[in-house]
Parts: C-alpha cells; structure tokens; sequence
C-alpha cells in the first residue's frame, strides 16, 4: 500500500503538476532554496494566487538571501503590506539575516527549524522541496487528504497526530519535494474542502473516505468558537493634501506596521473611541475585517487640520498613499475617507 499511493500521486504530479513560479518541473533537481523557503513562508495562511504577485515583487527587487538580508525591516514590512499575519515578515529579515552571516540555508529539516518563524511545516517543506530530503510535510490541504484517505475519524486539532502518523507511511525516500507538493496540489484542485471531484482522483480506489461514501465529513472538525466582534474606530486627519501616518507598536495586532491613528481598539478589547485631537470631526462609516481571533468593525472619522496630533507620526502625500505599505485593514479605511 505504501508504495503504491505515492507511485500513484507521482504519476499524476508527472502529469498534472501546477506550474509556480517558485517551483522546479516535476522530476527536475531542486530550485534555488531562497526561492522556496520565500514561497513557503509566504504561503503559510495565504493562497496561491494571493502570494504570486507578492513572491514576483520579493524575488525582482530581493533576488537572493544576502540581498534580502540587507533590506531594512521597514521596508520589507511595507513590501509584505496586505499578505497579512505581519510577524512572517519580521521573522523573515531575521531568518535571512542568519543565513547570510551563515554563508548559506541549513539543508536539514532540524538545522531548517531553528531558523526564525520556520516551524514543523516550513522546516520540512524546505528540507524536502529543496534539498530533495525525506521529511514528512502536514499542511491543511494534506491534513485533508490524508484524513480523508484513511477515514481518521478523530476532530481536529487532537486527529493530527494520526494524521501525522499516516502521511509518515505514504511518503517515499525518493522524490518527497515533489511528493509533498503533489499532495498539496491533489488538495488545491481535487480533494477540495467542499466538493472533491472525486471521479478525477488517482487515489479514489484507496481512500477509504470515499469507500464509506462520505469523504467530505473528514478532517472532522472541532465545534466552533465564536469569534468575538470587536470595534475600533481610526481617524483620517489631513493636511493640504497629506494624511497623518503612524507606526503602530511592536507588540500586538499588526506590530510594528504603518497605519492611521486608532482608539487602542486589540483582538480582546474595543477601542476606547477617543480621538487624536479636539475639533469637528465628521464620520464616515465604517470598515470590517476579519482576524484569527477577532472581527473588528471599525469606523472611519476624518478631520482638516493645521496642526500635526501629539506624539510620532508623519504627513504623508495622500497622492503616494499606494507607497506607504498599509496593512489590509488600514487600506480599507483609506479607501472609505477617499471614497
Ligand atoms: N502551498 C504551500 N506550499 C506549496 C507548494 N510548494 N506548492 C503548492 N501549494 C503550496
């Protein structure tokens, strides 16, 4: 059985492999390892088609480690402006920094896992992808088929170790780059969430979610928490053509991004709804985002004055605002006061 579901899935990547800017053709030595631990970074919690224009825009400007780990953090921070989960960024001048003064990428999953902001995941996606190692890569699409494949009835989060378990036995010695990635394409385009197409999968014979019929009902998932909504409001304060910029704390939601001034508003707590200055304010509505842990909902009030707000911040030409690197978020707001 082993051997047969990976001879199966790499006969089908053989075929049906998407073509990625960051990948090597299937059967083909491993691409630049800059190249895939950028991707891979980039593509924990983001889709594919989110992170293209991002992974084209790194690599013209960064086009290899030592370049990368010369850019200043702000600047990577304002380049990784709208990929979300903004702590990657950090922790990604800080890996590349390592690797520079290293002379080079570790080429083992543990040596990879010491690296700033590579967890299981990333280390063992690299180690694979690569340097061509044996390493067993869980991410949600695998965790997907896997659950499916062997009908794990167990809910997530506790299932994962069986999962685990089970995508040990399939992954071959040889080829596991291409294997782990032919896992996460059968996820992405054929056993999908909601309606896997079944009747195109080389693996239908073997999986036992189909076998039983109900192949959609694994992973099983954990009952679910409501998010708690929070709200916040930000303020849009403009000057002969300027808008008022911060940058936000190092610690918290968004840390150390640029953003307009808010009311302290966190995933725990609602702002406190005060404003940066006395004067008339006029509302403009509201913008919503959703968080891991949080949906915030947050309004838009907008003021002309002469006068900067206390404390750090700095005007910046409203018609260069595509430049600032706003997180998502912050992006929106602009949009309503521009609206
Ligand atoms: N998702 C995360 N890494 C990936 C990869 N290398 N190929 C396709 N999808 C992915």
């Amino acid at each position: 059985m082993a051997a047969t579901v990976s001879d199966i899935l790499l006969g089908w990547y053989d075929r049906h492999a998407r073509e990625l800017p960051w990948r090597a053709p299937p059967g083909a030595p491993p691409t630049d390892p800059y190249r895939v631990w950028l991707s891979e970074v980039m593509l924990q919690q983001t889709t594919v088609a989110a992170v293209k224009p991002y992974f084209t825009a790194f690599t013209t400007r960064w086009p290899d480690v030592a370049a990368l780990a010369a850019a200043p953090e702000e600047e990577v921070m304002a380049a990784w402006a709208g990929l979300g989960y903004y702590s990657r960024a950090r922790n990604l001048v800080k890996a590349a920094r390592e690797v520079a003064a290293r002379g080079g990428f570790p080429d083992t999953e543990a040596a990879l896992r010491a690296l700033p902001g590579l967890g299981d995941y990333t280390a063992a996606a690299v180690a694979a992808i690569a340097f061509g190692r044996r390493a067993v890569v869980v991410d949600a699409n695998v965790e997907r088929v896997v659950a499916r494949l062997f009908a794990i009835d167990a809910p997530l989060p506790a299932a994962r170790k069986a999962i685990r378990e089970k995508a040990d036995t399939i992954t071959p010695d040889e080829r596991a780059g291409d294997f782990a990635q032919a896992m996460m394409d059968l996820g992405a385009t054929i056993c999908t969430p909601r309606e896997p197409r079944c009747l195109l999968c080389p693996l239908s014979e073997t999986c036992e979610g189909r076998r039983r019929g109900e192949p959609t009902r694994f992973p099983v998932k954990p009952a679910k928490k409501a998010k708690p909504q929070r709200r916040g409001t930000a303020f849009w304060i403009e000057r002969a053509g300027s808008v008022w910029l911060v940058r936000r704390e190092r610690k918290g939601m968004l840390a150390g991004m640029r953003a307009l001034p808010d009311d302290g508003w966190t995933a725990r707590a609602d702002g406190t709804g005060a404003a940066p200055l006395d004067g008339t304010w006029t509302d403009l509505g509201a913008v919503r985002h959703g968080f891991t842990h949080a949906d915030l909902e947050l309004a838009v009030r907008r003021i002309e004055t002469a006068s900067p707000p206390p404390g750090e911040g700095e005007w910046w030409p409203i018609k260069n605002l595509e430049d600032a690197g706003l997180p998502t978020l912050f992006a929106k707001a602009a949009r309503l006061a521009l609206a």
